[in-house]
């Protein structure tokens, strides 16, 4: 069996079409466009990649994009005087704050601090507990691209077996809450997990985002299984050149899966459309 590649891109410009379709209406009806501002602190050259694609985005779905650039020598409690401001700024629907932080800076008090009504990264604990209790929430982007790439696969995914590979409370755990509350039988498998290639066999879902290149061996892959990759890896090649490689042996997996993701290209374009999506989320809630 050779897979059909799910193309995150394709997929990914639909939904910003349908986004983009949505801020025109909101317009319309509050006469403002909805605003995600976001907010890099220091210099990493990834994080300045994604905040840059992510303003560009934002500006094109006709919504308002706010960047704040602060150096590595902000302290924390300029920071949250920073998410105060924006809490408090009516015209700013979306918050989000770009991961990693500076070290002398605590990751989980300034996400804590983000009022959960702007979190559309949905990582403060109050839309992941809603999340987690079955409640409507901010979801995490990354994970409800995914679901959404599963689902147009497999369509309904009631009593499938899925494996998540990573524990991570950006991908792991909130992808394992979305396919519990889809019915499927869901396994969550970490670094301390027994025979990952025994429990990637069993899977017809499997969602690897652990972040080690080639990690889930092709052989391992059941045949006809859907397999999301949210491995994004920069690999050195031997002409001094690097390239991305995801969680998976792509080319290997290929050949047995039903479904695949290509890394670049796949689960990447959708997480930044699933950011566009709450943001208008966030600002229909706050209008209502
Ligand atoms: N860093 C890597 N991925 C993400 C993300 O989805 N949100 C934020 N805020 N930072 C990140």
């Amino acid at each position: 069996m050779t897979a059909t590649i799910i193309d995150g891109k394709a997929r990914a410009l639909r939904l910003r079409e349908t986004v983009a379709a949505g801020v025109a209406a909101f317009v319309a009806a509050h006469g403002r466009a909805p605003g995600l501002t976001v907010v890099l602190v220091g210099e990493d050259p990834a994080s300045a990649v994604y905040v840059r694609s992510k303003g560009l985005a934002t500006a094109a779905a006709g919504m308002v994009s706010g960047e704040h650039r602060l150096p590595v020598t902000t302290s924390e409690a300029e920071l949250l005087a920073l998410v105060a401001a924006l809490n408090a700024d009516a015209t700013v629907d979306g918050i989000l704050v770009q991961l990693p932080l500076p070290r002398h800076i605590d990751t989980d008090r300034v996400i804590a601090a983000i009022d959960p009504a702007k979190d559309v990264d949905g990582f403060h604990p109050v839309n992941a507990g809603r999340l987690a209790t079955g409640l409507d929430a901010l979801v995490p982007c990354t994970p409800s691209g995914c679901l959404m790439m599963i689902e147009e696969a497999l369509g309904d995914i009631s009593g499938r077996e899925a494996l998540v590979i990573g524990r991570s409370n950006i991908v792991g755990k909130p992808m394992a809450a979305l396919l519990t509350a889809r019915s499927a039988t869901v396994t969550l498998a970490h670094s301390r997990t027994r025979d990952l290639a025994g429990h990637v066999a069993r899977a017809e879902i499997v969602v690897a985002a652990v972040g080690i290149p080639d990690l889930v061996k092709g052989a391992w892959v059941r045949p006809g299984a859907c397999v999301i990759d949210v491995g994004m890896n920069r690999v050195a090649l031997a002409d001094g050149k690097s390239k991305l490689v995801g969680d998976v042996e792509y080319a290997a997996a290929s050949e047995r899966a039903g479904w695949i993701t290509p890394v670049p290209g796949g689960v990447g374009p959708m997480t930044i459309a699933c950011l566009l999506a709450n943001t208008l989320k966030a600002a229909r809630m706050r209008a209502a």
